[in-house]
């Protein structure tokens, strides 16, 4: 397999790079990151080809995406607030984009493309948990692009090449910023930890979320495109079908670093206001990628938890 993994400077991105070519897979990457950074630099060092480029840009796919059999479309304007901003920028980087990458399919011999959608698509449906067919209330910019990308890719890719679109919930795991859009809060509660700061939580931290670490996203993405089982074309949800409250979440989070340093004190809670537009429960329904590809996650949440505060303490 040569695959093309669009955005794999990034956070998936880069973890899944790293696995692929461990496992002997050559590959191509095709991101707008600068290739002077340090990420990229390693990806290199480890064997990977690097084109730094922009999806909108159908000359530098068909660069980037050159003797390439598979690809795994990570690519996009990952930021809610961002695309509420600017929708136009957001669509052009995920619709418009994306239908480059749905073009150079179509011109090109490519066995199967993975493409990354987002438990976004759920919005506020309270059918919980949340099954593949209840999506569409898209709240922003964002979750309209992913939906609208999901629509494209199983509508306009040729019928030779397998189309599987992965709705990541919130993926968390060594090697993402504080910055992130989705488990940001992980990195957030380490840092402000061990700098001695409170941690912040938006309302009383009774929210919950569908954390699933990122080696299992790499794992299955991994043995889908080493699939041999022609499955179907389909849309799955990506996550543990697990519930874990923000607050027990730092509960975690401060257990695990107590475990590794029991010298840093634990900061009380600086909690603000809700935030507007914040759901109350993210749950999601796996049956179905566990059925078309026997996965299974691996990391429970505390193992999860405590790898990750071990490589952000660097013991
Ligand atoms: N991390 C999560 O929990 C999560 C949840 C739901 C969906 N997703 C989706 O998974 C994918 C990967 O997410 P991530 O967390 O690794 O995000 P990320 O922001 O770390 O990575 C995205 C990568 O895409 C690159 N990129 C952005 N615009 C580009 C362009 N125009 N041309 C080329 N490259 C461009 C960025 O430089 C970055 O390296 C995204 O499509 C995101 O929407 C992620």
């Amino acid at each position: 397999m040569r695959v093309l993994v669009t955005g794999g400077a990034g956070f998936i991105g880069h973890n899944l790079v790293k696995t692929l070519l461990s496992n002997q897979h050559q590959v191509n990457i095709l991101d707008i990151t600068s290739s002077e950074d340090s990420r990229v630099k390693t990806l290199v060092q480890m064997g990977a080809s690097y084109y730094q480029g922009d999806i909108r840009d159908s000359n530098s796919i068909t660069t980037a995406g050159q003797d390439c059999t598979h690809i795994v479309h990570l690519a996009a304007q990952t930021s809610v607030p961002a695309s509420v901003e600017n929708p136009t920028l957001n669509d052009e980087i995920n619709i418009i984009g994306t239908r480059n990458i749905i073009d150079f399919i179509n011109s090109h011999d490519i066995k199967k493309i993975v493409s990354a959608s987002s438990a976004a698509v759920y919005g506020n449906c309270d059918q919980i948990p949340l099954s593949e067919e209840s999506a569409g209330d898209c709240l922003s910019p964002y979750a309209e692009s992913k939906f609208q990308n999901e629509a494209d890719l199983f509508s306009l890719v040729n019928d030779s090449t397998e189309v599987h679109v992965l709705r990541f919930f919130n993926v968390y795991g060594p090697g993402q910023g504080t910055d992130s859009n989705y488990a940001a809060v992980i990195p957030s509660f380490v840092e402000k930890i061990i700098s001695g700061q409170s941690p912040t939580i938006f309302g009383d931290g009774s929210q919950s979320r569908d954390f699933v670490e990122v080696s299992d996203v790499v794992g299955l993405i991994l043995q889908i495109l080493a699939d041999e089982n022609d499955v179907p074309n389909d849309v799955y949800n990506v996550a543990t079908q697990t519930e874990t409250s923000i607050l027990e979440l730092l509960q975690l989070v401060s257990k695990s670093i107590k475990e590794i340093d029991p010298s840093i004190p634990i900061p009380d809670v600086n909690y603000q206001g809700k935030r507007s537009g914040d759901i109350d429960i993210s749950l999601a329904n796996i049956a179905k990628v566990k059925s078309a590809f026997n996965w299974q996650p691996k990391h429970s949440i505390e193992a999860g938890i405590a790898s990750l505060v071990a490589y952000e303490l660097g013991s």
